[in-house]
């Protein structure tokens, strides 16, 4: 019998960790130490503490990996049958749920998110499997006119043996949204966590083979980035990797990938501006921005960490918005508060670095500030959800992502200055537009740069939209029928008659 929610909390609370975490690598439908013998521990950000340990990979370990994905692709994965594959990811959809508990307490474990929002991650993870299991019998080519003396046609082929590159700020769902439309298409994957949560991808492996998945389909290595991400993604018999991280890793796996002309999909984070004009409703906006700034304590590519707003409602707008932060509850997360832990120390440390160095150069600060702990123990990674009021357009903190709960305000006096404030940074992900002006905003959402617009709601969208960025936030898109593209080759045959 699977343990509820409740047990869960009562084992880890009471023991310091939980029975029956995974531990080594997922090769070939068995877990595995790492060749070397090595492991690393992973943290709790909610305590600061170890809580389990994980296989610490090296080259020897890719080498394996990849060639089981390999031998799967060639001699078993690309022959079945398009339906079957699809049943096979609607098995994993429901054992995702049935298992949804546990898998939810571990990622709030493993990342310091509140249970609540590991929810949420597990539902969507679900309902990835679910929309990709649609879409394997539907991968048709077409026939092309060329005359009566020819017969010509497309095919869409796997592309083979991919690499997934997956960041810690989501972790089930990052995963599931490049393996799922992956394995659909009929490739092979091998998913490198980041070291910080590496324990939710694992049971992930497992649970698609308990659901058929054969053999070395998926595999799974634990470790670092520079031990097992770097030879995995410049392995000659990778052809598509998609990655998910900071612009200077997409550089180096771009550089990496380049050498076996390997395609790559990469999702690079953002400055993703919210243009707020004078004539939005504000009471809707303001609990819109609290939570596209302060979900998953900020640790979001797609955050809006930057709102850009018309001077004549500046000053009302951002003593409500501070008022609201000041108020949302923070604590471990299996505790469920509104906000949850920072996933690493040093990610605690790049945003108080951020900041202190924003009240060093006098930008006020209307909200926020501090790191701070869990109050129920005292320990813990957290910080408070903070404003930085009325920011310069060179500022460091709307110029670089700082991938916390920090809000940049900018002032425009016009929607044409906002339009030039929300399309000067070099990021390109998302953009919230506010206003009940459906002119004003689909002029906006024409002009502004970004891959995603959301309008009067943001993050509004689903598995069904195709996700992605502009400019220096990446390219390739994710989700939706768009995100089958990266994984599927298209082939043409011509016959002359
Ligand atoms: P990172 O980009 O270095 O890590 C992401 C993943 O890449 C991890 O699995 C890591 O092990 C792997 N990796 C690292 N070096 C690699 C290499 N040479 N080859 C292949 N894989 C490699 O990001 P990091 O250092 O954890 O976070 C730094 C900053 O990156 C954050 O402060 C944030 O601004 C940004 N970031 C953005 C994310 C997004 O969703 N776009 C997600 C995570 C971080
Ligand atoms: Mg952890």
């Amino acid at each position: 019998m699977t343990s509820t929610t409740e047990q869960l909390i009562g084992e880890y609370f009471a023991t310091g960790t939980l029975a029956g975490l995974p531990s080594g690598h997922f090769i070939d439908g068995k877990f595995r130490p790492a060749a070397s013998g090595q492991t690393l521990e992973t943290f709790d950000p909610g305590t600061a503490k170890a809580f389990a340990r994980f296989a610490a990979g090296d080259a020897e370990d890719v080498e394996a990996a990849v060639a089981s994905s390999d031998r799967a692709f060639r001699e078993c994965w690309r022959k079945v049958a398009p339906a079957e594959r699809g049943r096979i990811l609607q098995r994993t959809a429901e054992a995702i749920r049935a298992n949804a508990e546990r898998l939810a307490v571990v990622e709030t474990l493993d990342n310091g998110k509140s249970l609540a929002e590991a929810q949420g991650d597990i539902r969507s993870a679900a309902r990835l499997f679910e929309y990709y299991a649609g879409a394997a019998d539907k991968l048709q080519g077409e026939t092309l006119p060329l005359g009566m003396d020819y017969v010509s046609y497309t095919s869409l082929e796997p592309v083979g043996v991919t690499a997934h590159i997956i960041p810690w700020n989501y972790p089930t769902s990052t995963m599931v949204r490049g393996i799922a439309p992956a394995l659909a298409a009929g490739c092979t994957v091998v998913v490198k966590p980041a070291e910080q949560t590496p324990l939710t991808a694992l049971m992930l492996a497992e649970i698609l083979r308990d659901a058929g998945l054969p053999d070395g389909v998926c595999n799974v290595l634990t470790g670092t980035g520079v031990a097992v991400g770097a030879p995995l993604v410049a392995h000659e018999k990778v052809r598509h990797v998609t990655f998910t991280g900071s612009v200077n890793t997409g550089r180096t796996v771009m550089q990496a990938a380049a050498r076996n002309v390997a395609s790559v999909t990469l999702e690079l984070g953002g400055k993703s501006p919210m243009v707020m004009l004078a004539d939005c409703d504000m009471d809707a906006a303001l609990e819109d921005v609290l939570w596209a700034i302060y979900s998953n304590s900020g640790q979001i590519c797609s955050a809006g960490s930057r709102l850009v707003i018309e001077r004549s409602i500046h000053a009302t707008f951002i003593e409500r918005l501070a008022a609201l932060a000041g108020k949302l509850s923070h604590g471990h997360g299996l505790r469920n508060p509104q906000i949850g832990a920072i996933t690493s120390l040093d990610q605690l440390s790049k945003i108080a670095g951020y900041v202190d160095d924003a009240k060093v150069r006098g930008v006020r600060v209307a909200a926020g500030g501090s790191a701070t702990v869990d109050q129920a123990s005292g320990s813990g990674w957290f910080f408070q959800p903070t404003i930085l009021d009325g920011v310069g357009p060179q500022d460091r903190v709307v110029q670089e992502e700082i991938f916390g709960p920090v809000l940049s305000v900018q002032v425009a006096d016009s929607p044409e200055e906002a339009l030039a404030l929300a399309n000067g940074t070099e990021f390109g992900l998302a953009a919230g537009i506010y206003t009940r002006d459906i002119k004003k905003a689909l002029r906006l959402a024409r002009d502004i740069d970004a891959g995603q617009i959301y309008i009067n709601e943001y993050y509004a969208g689903g598995v069904e939209t195709p996700f992605g960025g502009n400019k220096m936030s990446g390219f390739g898109r994710e989700k939706g029928l768009e995100g089958l593209r990266a994984y599927c080759r298209v082939k043409s045959v011509t016959a002359r008659i």
